[in-house]
């Protein structure tokens, strides 16, 4: 089924991971997608394997001109935006009393501050037309804090309430905002971990494997299509079962 034809989606951190994933399957649901990079280069790799249309963009989304910029852009490119994917995300660990306060900064600047950029770039637009999703993935870390992510958690679960109130602004103009929130999910960013740490995490998982990027990006592609016009404000949590 291609339940998202003619439609355009946005979506930052494409270029590898779970942006990716998500880029190409909301390509395979028909949908036009904008791949967005810090990285224009490699925002272009994914859009070479995109089964339609599509464009490359980069931009720092912590730059809310260059987001402005690149909403306009889009738009000339593809068409009117009617999905945004707030994907974008990084961390910088430490425990608490040796976190510096530029590895706050970065966090909250690309994590939240970056989704607070696009949403508002994108809203009066999806508004105007009455109609629109803004999916946002945080973490389940955002739920249940974690040790040495002090930064990442407060951003994660910063998006929480961020989501749940553009939902509640937008609603009533046919905009709906959600949350996926995953667990351990097998990219770039989690690749770095002790055996010891992937064993113990592991064990917490009741259904015994860690994620993939695709099983993130159907959950994306579920709460951007018809089967969820009912959904806003919600976290749909993807994590093989480690949060309950
Ligand atoms: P990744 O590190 O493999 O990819 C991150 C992407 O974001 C890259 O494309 C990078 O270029 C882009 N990016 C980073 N900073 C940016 C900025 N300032 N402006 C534009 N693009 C920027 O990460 P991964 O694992 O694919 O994660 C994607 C999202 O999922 C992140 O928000 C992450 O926090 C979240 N997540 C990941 C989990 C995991 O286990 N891998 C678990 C829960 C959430």
């Amino acid at each position: 089924m291609r339940e998202l034809e003619g439609q355009v989606a946005v979506v930052t951190g494409g270029s590898r991971g779970i942006g990716r994933a998500i880029a190409l399957e909301l390509s395979r649901a028909g949908a036009s997608v904008a791949v967005v990079a810090r990285s224009e280069k490699r925002a272009q790799d994914t859009v070479d394997a995109l089964e339609g249309r599509g464009a490359a963009f980069g931009c720092d989304v912590a730059d809310a001109s260059r987001c402005a910029d690149l909403v306009q852009a889009a738009e000339e490119r593809l068409g009117p935006i009617s999905i945004l994917v707030n994907n974008a995300g990084i961390t910088r660990d430490n425990v608490l009393v040796r976190m510096k306060d530029e590895d706050w900064d970065a966090v909250m600047s690309t994590n939240l501050r970056g989704a607070f950029n696009t949403t508002r770039a994108v809203a009066r637009g999806m508004m105007k037309r009455r109609s629109g999703r803004i999916i946002n993935i945080a973490s389940v870390v955002g739920l249940t804090g974690n040790r040495g992510q002090a930064n990442y958690a407060a951003s994660k679960a910063g998006l929480v309430g961020f989501t749940k109130s553009v939902a509640q602004e937008l609603a009533a103009r046919g905009v709906l905002a959600n949350v996926v929130a995953p667990g351990f999910i097998e990219t770039d960013m989690t690749a770095e971990l002790p055996d010891e740490a992937r064993e113990a995490l592991l064990g917490r998982i009741p259904l015994e494997r860690f994620g993939a990027p695709e099983d993130v990006a159907g959950a994306v592609r579920f709460l951007a299509g018809p089967a969820a016009s009912y959904m806003t404000g919600q976290v749909l949590v993807v994590d093989g079962g480690m949060v309950m």
